[in-house]
């Protein structure tokens, strides 16, 4: 008798327990410990935004970056020390990003208006929201939940297994994207998000000698001569976003496309892959499976779908948890854990 009341109430204490970890995540979760803290990230992203368009594109990679290893928990931001020195942000996968600066300036503001109480993880997932409402004129717009942890841990081997490399076949991307528990169509929607920000050369360098089934070209030709600028320099990822010298000389066809104002976040993707002028493998390798085509098709055709299932998506993205039974805390300063010295 005595060992089943335990045994339910064991039971009862497990359900209450995972039943709290479930219902952590809630809309308006700061409005009575920081009221206005949404302001004060808007604020600072569109600043941000307006002195520099590419930090935008920076804070829409930066949610996928951080949510796709550990769950959202800010893990990716964290600053390597001598006790930890390859964290996430020292992995090669994590090549190129950026806005840490701006993460780091919501925190101080967020910390004078209401100590101790925002995590950097609700900052990255905030200002990702922020991000891609203004890249893309307010067509795309959430409202995510909020309530999440700061981890404690950051490993570069964790962020190189489960992030999807660029040279990735499709079946490689659909297994990736589905330990996430995201779909074919998922995978397809938030692809789309290249239609902003930028890429190293070494990041499609095989690229350069694809076929012409796989890659225009033309748009092949502009690519090597944009790579050979530099040891590895970034080109565009998006096509219409490119320098109208380098298209005039070898994509002349194209000039008519370009954009005055850059980064701008559409479902101009989806074109382009059509077209086969993207720059990723793993872009292209959209187009080799029925399903994952279809869906860059309907993309191509409804930019309004698009707008409103990578909202969805970027909600879904947002609630990844961190691994069962991880500590979290709410940090201080966004780089480093609670309790070990911050250097500037
Ligand atoms: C599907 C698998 C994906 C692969 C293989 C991939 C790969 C890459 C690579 C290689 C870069 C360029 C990095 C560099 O060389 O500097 C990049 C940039 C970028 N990615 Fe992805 N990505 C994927 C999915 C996503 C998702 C889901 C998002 C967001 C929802 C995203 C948003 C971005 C953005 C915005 C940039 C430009 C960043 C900047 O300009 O600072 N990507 N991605
Ligand atoms: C995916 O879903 C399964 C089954 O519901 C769950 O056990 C697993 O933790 C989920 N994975 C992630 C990364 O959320
Ligand atoms: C495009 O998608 C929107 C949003 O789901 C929908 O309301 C509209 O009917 C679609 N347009 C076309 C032409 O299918």
């Amino acid at each position: 008798m005595k060992v089943s009341v335990a045994a339910a109430a064991a039971a009862l204490l497990l359900l209450l327990l995972s039943a709290a970890d479930a219902s952590e995540l809630k809309l308006g979760y700061y409005a009575k410990t920081c009221r206005g803290w949404e302001n004060v990230v808007k604020d600072h992203v569109a600043k941000a935004v307006r002195a520099n368009r590419a930090s935008g594109a920076a804070l829409v990679r930066l949610i996928f970056h951080d949510c796709f290893v550990r769950g959202c928990d800010a893990s990716v931001l964290l600053d390597p020390t001598p006790a930890n020195p390859h964290t996430e942000k020292t992995a090669p996968i994590n090549i190129g990003l950026a806005a840490f600066e701006v993460i780091d300036d919501i925190k101080a503001a967020l910390e004078e208006r209401c100590p101790g109480t925002v995590s950097c993880s609700d900052i990255v997932v905030l200002a990702a929201r922020d991000a891609s409402s203004i890249l893309s004129n307010g067509h795309v717009h959430f409202d995510p939940p909020a309530g999440r942890l700061d981890g404690k841990v950051s490993r570069a081997a964790d962020a190189q297994r489960d992030l999807p490399d660029s040279t990735f076949t499709i079946a490689e991307l659909i297994r990736n994207f589905r330990s996430k528990n995201f779909t074919v169509e998922e995978l397809v929607i938030l692809s789309g998000a290249h239609a902003v920000g930028v890429g190293h050369c070494s990041s499609f360098r095989a690229r350069l000698t694809s076929p012409p089934s796989q890659i225009v070209p033309a748009y092949r030709n502009l690519l090597t001569g944009r790579c050979a600028e530099g040891p590895d320099p970034v080109v565009p990822n998006n096509v219409r976003d490119e320098d109208p010298r380098a298209v005039a000389a070898a994509f002349p066809s194209f000039l008519k496309k370009l954009r005055r104002s850059g980064d701008f976040l559409d479902n101009s993707y989806y074109h382009n892959n059509l077209a086969r002028i993207v720059t990723f493998n793993s872009d292209w390798q959209l187009l080799t499976e029925k399903e994952a085509l279809g869906h860059v098709k309907e993309y191509a055709e409804n930019g309004t779908l698009w707008d409103e299932d990578f909202s969805e998506a970027l909600v879904k993205l947002s609630k990844l948890p961190m691994p069962p039974r991880s500590k979290g805390e709410i940090r201080s300063h966004c780089r480093v854990v609670n309790g070990h010295h911050h250097h500037h």
